[in-house]
């Protein structure tokens, strides 16, 4: 491992990996006002799945020494989702959705997590601080295209921690207080590059049932 601090490591060996997950078409024709609010709320559905996932293996991890400071219940998602569900597709959204495969896959990866607390940290990392950096970016795009207010439609991408730039300071000086060794970063940069490969399969599938609308 070099000197540098473990947040700068892991944020250069997974950046190629960050290239690809931002990349893809769904996130692109999101992006220029094409896709309907109800194709938007796929992308919303998917997370939901993922989130209610990684944030009950962080449940599952609250005592622990590494997992613990990531932990952070005023942060989980679920009940956010929930309201940009509701506005999206309305009070019955919970029979409109369902996880694609690659949604299953990442859920069946972070159900694994519950006994792994670097692997939970790795997947933490990638979620929550992609959504709270590129994601600001989104959630501003989205909020132009489609006229979300706070309350419903892009509350996942609001986080009430005040000001996200310190947060996401503070986040860093976590992952370099962390009580682990250089084989179990090395092990922690795999599963993160991992959780974007993921997580980019996920947004891929979107891109692909996108293609397949356009067709019929
Ligand atoms: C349109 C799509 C996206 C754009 C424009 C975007 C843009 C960015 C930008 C500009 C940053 C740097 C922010 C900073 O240094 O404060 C960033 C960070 C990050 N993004 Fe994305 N992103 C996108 C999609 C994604 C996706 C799909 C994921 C994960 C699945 C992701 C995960 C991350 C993570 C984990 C970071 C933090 C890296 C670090 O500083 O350690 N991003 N993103």
């Amino acid at each position: 491992m070099t000197d540098s601090p473990f947040s700068e490591t892991l944020r250069n060996a997974t950046w190629g990996d960050h290239s690809e997950a931002e990349a893809g078409i769904y996130l692109k024709e999101l992006m220029a006002g094409r896709l309907s609010p109800e194709v938007y709320g796929e992308m919303i559905a998917q997370h939901y799945f993922a989130y209610v996932a990684l944030d009950g293996a962080g449940r599952a991890l609250a005592d622990d020494p590494v997992a613990a400071p990531f932990v952070l219940p005023e942060i989980f998602r679920e009940e956010a989702l929930v309201r940009d569900l509701t506005t999206v597709y309305g009070p019955s959204w919970r029979d409109r959705i369902t996880p694609s495969k690659s949604t299953l896959t990442l859920v069946a990866r972070l159900n694994q997590m519950a006994d792994w607390p670097g692997g939970y940290v790795a997947h933490h990392y990638t979620r929550y601080l992609g959504d709270m950096s590129g994601g600001q970016f989104i959630r501003m795009e989205l909020q132009k295209i489609y006229g979300y207010q706070r309350g419903g439609g892009v509350d996942f991408y609001y986080f009430d921690i005040g000001s996200l730039p310190r947060f996401k300071q503070e986040y860093r000086g976590k992952l370099d207080a962390m009580p682990i060794g250089d084989d179990e970063k090395q092990r922690i940069i795999r599963e993160t590059r991992l959780a974007y490969q993921l997580n980019t399969e996920v947004l891929t599938d979107l891109g692909r049932a996108l293609r397949t609308e356009t067709a019929a």
